[in-house]
């Protein structure tokens, strides 16, 4: 067993994936938080500019490569997390589902008027819940195993493994385009970046 001293970058690259996702959220809480006070109603075009971010980053970047990459070597090294990999797996799955939600609701809200407004907070709420207690399990309980478990070999692949991913994405202008959109909704919320669990 080897315990590495520095941060492997793909653990970097989560963290800061897990601080913008955790902003979005916040946004998503400020924006139901505003309308239930009765407070200025932020324009609806932003909210679903957040699901936008929601299904276009995580769904399509961020889980993909915590399964395909981290997960699965993490795997090939101990058996010990399984049960909790294979469950971190399944809420990627289960987040899709309950981002879909969130869209109907929303569109239930915008079309169908205020009594619609119950259910897409508490969805809203629901989704919060679920999505900081993942993230902070993979930061928590994941992370910290897999530094001691795997070897420098093993870093050098996952690491090389989320660089590709990235410049892939940089040269299709994709990580520009979701840093503009992550820029728009940041802007509308008087927010905390981090890890800060506002629920
Ligand atoms: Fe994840
Ligand atoms: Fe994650």
């Amino acid at each position: 067993m080897s315990v590495r001293i520095i941060h492997p970058v793909s653990l970097s690259i989560i963290h800061e994936e897990h601080e913008h996702l955790s902003a979005v959220i916040q946004s998503m809480l400020y924006f139901v938080r505003a309308i239930e006070s009765g407070g200025k109603t932020p324009e609806l075009r932003m909210f679903r500019a957040m699901l936008y971010y929601i299904t276009e980053y995580p769904e399509r970047v961020h889980h993909p490569k915590e399964d395909q990459y981290l997960f699965a070597k993490i795997k090939e090294r101990t058996h010990q997390l399984d049960a909790e990999l294979d469950a971190l797996s399944d809420q990627h799955r289960h987040g899709e589902l309950l981002v879909h939600r969130l869209q109907d609701a929303l569109l239930r809200f915008e079309f169908g008027g205020p009594a619609a407004f119950p259910h897409f907070r508490d969805l809203v709420e629901q989704y919060a819940h679920f999505y900081y207690a993942h993230m902070r399990s993979e930061e928590e309980r994941i992370m910290p195993v897999a530094k001691q478990i795997l070897n420098d070999q093993d870093w050098k692949e996952v690491d090389a493994a989320f660089l590709e991913n990235r410049k892939m994405l940089d040269e299709a202008g994709e990580r520009y385009r979701y840093d503009e959109l992550f820029s728009l909704i940041a802007a509308i919320t008087p927010a905390t970046m981090g890890m800060a669990d506002p629920v």
